[in-house]
């Protein structure tokens, strides 16, 4: 049971703990039927997982910042992602809810923890479907553009964003990003009256995604020069001083003082290749998702590692194939627009090939917009059944029974943000959020093994304590390397102080936990997927 004793009394409050058993009773009262199997959880995770992050940061973050390095940096953060499944398989078959980092932590390491990963997952979901949605709309715009329909320039991009032609001339200058707002409302009503994704149809966008991908890579490689693979880590700007060449080992000395030194955000060198790994970390968001599907996996400890790696291993594979085949088709240069791929195929000179792409990336980037934003509200939902958030984000609608009001509040916040946010400062955002979320993750396991060693764990993450560890610091040089950007910093940093305060204002107070009050059937966790059953 809850961990209320003497420390539930003043400032040991915010360290309250809910037992393992009890957020496993919690649950009881929304069993969900155990149906899925390894390849549902391998295609649920590819699901989230493809989606802005290949379809559009890659091109940007290569024109920005790695030059061809960006298949590197695809390397580096598929490692990182890697060390931190390897985490969440822990985690998630240890605690087999439809669990969420959030749960994991409410039952480690107490409240104000719990509070401050809800204050990141908000990042990570909700703020990321306004990211997926800009990128929808660039690739919506793109396809109409095809088929000759022209929404004003200035419509389709947030306030000062320049929009540029195909040939990268710069045309105008946004006003608010219709099409982005105009997803985000269609995904909140579907949501609203109950319409979330089922297995079948998760499956098809799946089939159809990986479709696009790999046709990208096997009809692109044939277009590829391999002279825009060269020099394959552009010299970085400013170029450091003539006559002093920096080697590799230089390079990476270099690059490591630019994070620690804030100086980061280099274009190109080492340095570059690092950040940019840190703003693709986008495109492996989502393979947490399968964690949270662990209340309807047949086999947890079996199938959950297999489906976390499983999808993570085959996106990583598809990611460097997709970046190398894009920066050898086009330099990398002229990456820098909202639909990159777009760019490259155009350039192929296919259009067949353009319209399918177009119209399988809109449909991918749909279904990632629908569970980024199904997560973010079932966040809410368990928190507010916590008490740490008011009670009408749990209310459920009568008819649709959806928690409607919760709903229509995420997606108005979302729509907002990708109306008026650029791509860059809304996928800078995320990244951070959820780099901090996946830090604490690997300590979580770290702490969980040292104070509860006794706790059945059907798959244990392997060479502990080396993989958390190395998980945990590479999420903070990532972090670091985005944090040095003052409008990301300052946003980050005034947000989890605001947040904090709140908690101590209204949380704290509030918590069912800490009033010793019993918490019933959490049905729905954060990124649960209600109708996998089909
Ligand atoms: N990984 C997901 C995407 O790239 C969130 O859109």
């Amino acid at each position: 049971m809850a961990n209320v004793g003497p420390a539930s009394r003043g400032i040991g409050r915010i360290f309250l703990r809910k037992s393992v058993g009890q957020i496993q009773s919690e649950h009881e009262h929304g069993e969900l039927k155990r149906t899925l199997g390894p390849l549902n959880l391998i295609l649920l995770g590819i699901g989230c997982i493809i989606g802005t992050g290949i379809f559009v940061l890659t091109g940007r973050a290569a024109a920005q910042f790695a030059g061809p390095g960006i298949m590197i940096s695809f390397v580096i953060t598929g490692l990182l992602c890697a060390f931190v499944a390897l985490c969440y398989a822990e985690l998630a078959s240890a605690l087999p809810v439809s669990g969420s980092a959030y749960s994991y932590t409410y039952a480690s390491m107490g409240e104000i923890v719990a509070w401050i990963m809800g204050l990141l997952l908000l990042l990570e979901y909700g703020l990321a479907g306004s990211t997926v949605a800009v990128g929808w709309s660039g690739y919506l715009t793109s396809l109409l553009q095809d088929l000759h329909i022209h929404i004003p320039p200035m419509l389709t991009a947030a306030p000062g964003v320049a929009v540029t032609d195909a040939a990268g001339h710069v045309i105008a200058h946004g006003i608010a990003n219709l099409p982005a707002i105009f997803a985000i409302g269609a995904v909140t009503a579907l949501l609203v009256v109950g319409i979330s994704e089922s297995a079948l149809v998760n499956n098809i966008v799946v089939v159809i995604k990986l479709t696009v991908v790999i046709a990208f890579i096997l009809i692109g490689s044939r277009y590829v020069h391999p002279a825009n693979w060269s020099p394959l880590i552009p010299a970085q700007i400013p170029a450091p001083p003539p006559g002093t060449p920096m080697d590799m080992g230089h390079q990476i000395g270099r690059a490591l003082w630019d994070v620690l030194t804030g100086a980061s955000g280099s274009r190109y060198g080492v340095g570059g290749v690092i950040h940019a790994a840190a703003v693709i970390f986008f495109a492996y968001l989502g393979f947490e998702a399968v964690s949270t599907a662990g209340a309807e996996s047949r086999n947890p400890a079996r199938d959950m590692p297999i489906g976390i790696l499983g999808a993570l291993v085959i996106c990583t594979v598809l990611y460097i194939a997709t970046s190398a085949v894009l920066v050898g088709i086009v330099p990398y240069a002229s990456l820098d627009n909202p639909a990159p791929i777009a760019t490259a195929v155009n350039q192929i000179g296919l259009p067949w090939f353009g319209l399918f792409v177009k119209i399988g990336a809109i449909a991918g980037l749909s279904s990632v917009m629908l569970v980024l934003l199904y997560g973010q509200t079932r966040i809410f939902y368990t928190m507010s059944r916590d008490g740490l958030l008011p009670s009408s984000l749990a209310t459920v609608h009568k008819q649709f029974k959806t928690p409607w009001i919760n709903t229509l509040i995420v997606g108005a916040v979302a729509a907002g943000f990708s109306g008026f946010m650029s791509l860059d400062a809304l996928s800078d955002l995320s990244n951070v959020g959820s780099l901090a979320a996946f830090a604490i993750v690997c300590i979580t396991v770290i702490y969980l093994r040292v104070t509860h060693p006794d706790l059945v764990r059907p798959f244990r993450t392997p060479l502990f304590p080396i993989v958390p560890i190395l998980g945990a610091l590479m999420c903070l040089v990532l972090l670091m390397s985005l944090m040095a950007g003052a409008a990301t910093r300052n946003f980050f940093l005034i947000y989890l102080a605001g947040g904090i305060v709140l908690y101590f204002v209204y949380g704290l107070r509030s918590s069912k936990l800490g009033r010793g009050e019993t918490v019933t059937g959490h049905e729905a966790g954060p990124m649960e997927l209600p109708h996998l059953e089909d």
